[in-house]
């Protein structure tokens, strides 16, 4: 297969970044456009010191259709991975707006570009937070969408929908990848998680008690209909996440195989408790996290976990690497950035 050019908006994020390494490893040429709203300018370089690779960046606004548009008529690319988007479930409810404004326009920008450039082929960063807490686990890419209460997963609802209804007419070849909980870092250390102020999500929370930045761990409810009372999610290696795209690239370009439309979780198919993630981070690093009981988070689902076998059978991938390497690879990461 000759040398294909893949344009990945958002790619200096967490997903985006790991990703990124992966298709440059894999012999892809990169092109990255990120605005640095939930990321830093000093992971491009990661990933180039990484891979020993060169990116071609672009600092823009996915939400700007000229600059955009600038960008695919210069790079021509032969697939896009669209990460860039607001991602936080709590901020979602109180500036709905905001995040379908964004969430949704950046999308639109994409598909018109596309369009214009005659560029075909697209994975989409979706989310597990599209089945809401009504559907039995494990959860099937067959399940109807739930209602949400937070403007995230309804954005992210929205735009499979969008990208469904369009996709035949439009003549795409379209995937869109449910991620489950992504943590971890990559195994070199020089690449991780890098959230703005207090984490919202439990992993970098766990790393910034470890390191002493945080005083203690609150864990919201341990009072589930769950073995030892604490909510259950299907946690990922980044790295097995990030594979997952070249996959999903390598799919879309291996020419006529892929339906127009296909949706594919990203999960490991296993679910760990907040307690048992707890303890594998203490154990594996030798480090204690002091923590105490809170009340519940309004929203948070009980049991969340991945039936993976539609991404084994036809995106021919797995997730491989296990919660003890995850738990060790995020400690590397939060030593490394202190
Ligand atoms: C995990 C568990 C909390 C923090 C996230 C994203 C969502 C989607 C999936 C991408 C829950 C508990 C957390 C803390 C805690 N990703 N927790 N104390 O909510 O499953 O969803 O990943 O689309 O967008 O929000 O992840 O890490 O916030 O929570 O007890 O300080 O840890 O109750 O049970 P969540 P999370």
């Amino acid at each position: 297969m000759d040398i294909k050019k893949v344009l990945v908006t958002g790619g200096a994020g967490f997903i985006g970044s790991h990703t990124a390494v992966e298709l440059l490893n894999t012999g892809f040429e990169l092109v990255v456009i990120d605005n640095f709203s939930n990321s830093e300018p000093w992971i491009i370089k990661q990933i180039e010191s990484i891979t020993q690779k060169k990116i071609s960046f672009y600092q823009a606004d996915v939400t700007n259709q000229l600059s955009i548009q600038d960008i695919f008529n210069k790079e021509k690319p032969d697939v896009v991975i669209h990460f860039a988007a607001y991602k936080s479930v709590g901020e979602s409810v109180t500036k709905p707006l905001m995040y379908f404004q964004n969430n949704i326009d950046s999308l639109m920008v994409i598909l018109s570009c596309m369009s214009q450039s005659n560029c075909k082929k697209l994975v989409f960063s979706s989310s597990c937070t599209i089945y809401g807490n009504n559907h039995p686990n494990p959860l099937i890419e067959d399940y109807a969408f739930s209602d949400l209460p937070h403007a995230y997963g309804s954005s992210k609802q929205i735009c499979e929908t969008i990208l469904q209804k369009t996709t035949i007419a439009n003549q795409f070849n379209i995937i869109s990848l449910r991620y489950f909980n992504p943590i971890g870092a990559h195994p070199s250390g020089l690449l991780g998680e890098l959230p703005k102020g207090t984490p919202n999500n439990i992993m970098p929370y766990i790393t910034q008690v470890a390191i002493g930045k945080l005083p203690f761990l609150t864990i919201f409810g341990n009072d589930y209909p769950t073995p030892d009372g604490t909510c259950i999610r299907d946690y990922i290696h980044i790295s097995d996440l990030a594979e997952a795209h070249v996959f999903s690239c390598k799919r879309l370009l291996t020419s006529n195989i892929a339906p127009p439309y296909e949706v594919f979780n990203l999960g490991t198919g296993t679910g760990v408790s907040v307690l048992e993630l707890i303890n594998h981070f203490e154990t594996e690093n030798n480090v204690k996290i002091p923590y105490k009981i809170g009340l519940r988070r309004p929203g948070d689902a009980v049991c969340t976990y991945a039936n993976p076998e539609k991404s084994k059978k036809n995106l021919k991938w797995e997730a491989k690497r296990s919660i003890k390497e995850m738990v060790k690879d995020g400690w590397r990461w939060q030593l490394f950035i202190k």
